[in-house]
């Protein structure tokens, strides 16, 4: 998504401004062109030579300066911007940008360009939550700007409260997301399952399995930066929700039944990565089980199968965490739940399946065609999944 864009990085006067530094260097390792355009208060924070050094591109600061690049070409980097990223944005800044004030490099490329505009806000709570603030951002919202952030936590002042800068990996979805926005899933609605359900046995204790989740996540945030608008319904997990994605939290497979039913109604496709428990206790204990007797026996019940109950007119795909004959036990669960496509792994390979960062899939569909991807990372293997996906939504 990132590789060859042109990203203006907006910086202002908040002591978040070191972590724009993090920010150009993530982006300009992904391959991006990053020019950062600060305002005069940002310099009292970062200094422009420490931009200039992690991205290899002179920055832009001063409106009259004829010695930059940009002094008398800020219309030319509107221009050229694929996206324009305000991190952090101060409320003094967002305010100029409501009203149309261009009195910097930044507002005049804001007001000039074409680009989609992301402001991730940073500053004192009570500005934050200001009504002019807000009344500004609400005005900027409406004119397309998107916003990320600002996150809750201990601010500069030792207080507490909203007005953090979002986390990078935030501020990185949602550039993806929205240099993502024209992609071969624009306007489509997909729903994701992810995670490992857990049964509860009684109020502390669950019956559970090792899924980390990680594969389900790889395919929601593939899918947002492909522009489908996207549900991910998860299962606890320790991944932290993607940036632009609709997150629906539950824990049981019935929960998970629900949520996944009701975001189908609405959608195209439905890629259930969850490791779906099999079987729950038949009743889960109001109170703490003790350990009065020997031994124990939990009665279990099946749980319904999600992906069966799922409407047919959807493009379905399943998973098959195999650990013998991995093709043919998948494609027995193909054609039993009537897939279009089935994803599968071996899961006794220690850098594939459960919790590694990297997949060993065989993608097979209806018409039986097998397809065995090299190890790669979750996220191109999301991407081969929805490769395929987009062609069977294309028919
Ligand atoms: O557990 P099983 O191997 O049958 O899982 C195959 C596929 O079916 C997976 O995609 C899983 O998410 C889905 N599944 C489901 N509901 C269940 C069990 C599994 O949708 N109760």
């Amino acid at each position: 998504m990132v590789r060859d864009k042109t990203i203006v990085l907006g910086v202002t006067g908040s002591i978040a401004a070191y972590k724009a530094v993090e920010l150009a260097s993530k982006l300009t390792q992904e391959g991006a062109r990053v020019d950062v355009v600060m305002t005069k208060a940002a310099q009292q924070f970062v200094t422009p030579l420490t931009f200039r050094t992690i991205t290899g591109r002179p920055v832009a600061s001063e409106m009259f300066d004829l010695a930059s690049e940009f002094s008398i070409e800020h219309v030319a980097l509107a221009e050229r911007a694929d996206l324009v990223v305000i991190a952090p944005a101060t409320a003094n800044v967002i305010a100029k940008l409501a009203a149309g004030i261009a009195d910097d490099v930044l507002t005049c490329t804001v007001l000039d360009t074409k680009a989609p505009v992301i402001v991730a806000p940073a500053m004192h709570a009570n500005m934050y939550q200001n009504r002019i603030t807000q009344e500004n951002i609400a005005r900027l919202k409406e004119r397309g700007f998107v916003f990320v952030g600002p996150g809750y936590g201990r601010l500069a002042t030792g207080e507490v409260g909203p007005g953090r800068l979002a986390e990078l990996d935030d501020i990185l979805g949602t550039i993806r997301q929205v240099l993502g926005r024209e992609g071969d899933l624009a306007g489509r609605r997909i729903v994701v399952s992810a995670g490992g359900t857990q049964e509860l046995i009684d109020p502390v204790r669950h019956i559970g399995n090792r899924s980390s989740g990680k594969m389900g996540y790889a395919i929601a945030e593939a899918a947002r930066d492909r522009g489908a608008s996207v549900v991910l319904v998860s299962a606890p997990t320790a991944l932290a929700p993607p940036a632009g994605v609709e997150v629906v939290q539950v824990q049981t497979a019935l929960q998970m039944r629900d949520a996944v039913l009701k975001a189908s109604a609405k959608a195209d496709a439905l890629l259930m990565a969850a490791a779906v428990s099999d079987y729950r206790p038949k009743a889960a204990a109001r109170k703490k089980i003790k350990k009065e007797v020997e031994t124990l026996s939990l009665e279990l019940v099946r749980n319904p199968d999600i992906l069966a109950e799922a409407r047919g007119d959807l493009i379905r795909v399943g998973f098959a965490a195999e650990s013998e004959d991995v093709v043919e036990n998948a494609r027995k669960k193909l054609e039993g739940k009537n897939l279009d496509l089935i994803v599968a792994n071996d899961i006794t390979a220690s850098d594939s399946g459960f919790g590694a960062d990297t997949n060993r899939v065989i993608i097979i569909d209806r018409q039986g065609k097998v397809e065995s991807l090299p190890l790669l990372p979750k996220l191109e293997v999301a991407h081969r999944i929805l490769d395929k996906v987009v062609a069977l939504l294309s028919g």
